[in-house]
């Protein structure tokens, strides 16, 4: 089965393609989106709104099955904020590094955050849409500190992280391999719950 992905951001679609590859059982796929098919904008008050919003767009412009996820992350000292403004937290045409930069800035070190992946599913023949979440619990670095994932992950110490070696801080999503953070990110833990729901065959 093929997946058309919803989405125009490298780093997700390279996460989606290896956490498929790793958990399908039945050998799922995503495709990329065609550049010529465009995303609408992100102004749902949900992370479900507007995962469905780009999917929805996605199936009408390509006729197939789309997914495409959306995710943010809430700081507990913000109230939850930035939470769907997470992409534009620092402006409208924001930077990861401008996102990150104020993140640290406004957020107290140690601090709780969570992340939070909404993925939708829409399938336009059979007019079946489903909406699969996954979080991940963690705090805010003294300093960021990593060099792998994307956006905040230099800044995002996971609760359920790997533990770290003797007297060295707790690890960063930057600094967790591919698979460490599969198994514990937000996107990963819906993937799974898509997954799951796909291959037990209850499509309808
Ligand atoms: P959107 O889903 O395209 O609206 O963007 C989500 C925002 O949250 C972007 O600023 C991302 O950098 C950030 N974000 C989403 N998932 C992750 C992640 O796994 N690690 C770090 N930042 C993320």
């Amino acid at each position: 089965m093929k997946l058309l992905l919803a989405t125009h951001n490298e780093h997700k679609r390279r996460e989606f393609e290896r956490l498929f590859e790793r958990t399908s059982a039945d050998g799922a796929m995503v495709d990329a989106l065609p550049d010529s098919v465009s995303m609408p904008p992100e102004d749902g008050e949900t992370f479900a709104a507007n995962a469905l919003g780009k999917a929805r767009a996605a199936a009408a412009a390509t006729g197939r099955v789309s997914i495409a996820d959306d995710s943010g992350i809430a700081a507990a000292a913000l109230g939850g904020a930035p939470g769907v403004r997470s992409a534009r937290y620092a402006g409208e045409h924001a930077t990861d590094t401008e996102n990150l930069e104020k993140l640290l800035r406004e957020v107290p070190a140690g601090s709780g955050l969570e992340y939070v992946c909404a993925i939708a599913y829409v399938d336009p023949a059979g007019g079946t849409e489903r909406v699969f979440e996954g979080r991940c619990a963690g705090r805010l670095a003294e300093e960021p500190r990593g060099e792998r994932g994307f956006g905040y992950d230099p800044a995002f110490v996971p609760d359920d992280g790997p533990p770290s070696e003797e007297g060295q801080p707790a690890r960063t999503m930057a600094e967790l391999s591919d698979e460490q953070k599969d198994a514990i990110s937000h996107r990963g833990r819906a993937a799974r719950a898509l997954l799951q729901w796909l291959e037990g065959g209850a499509r309808s």
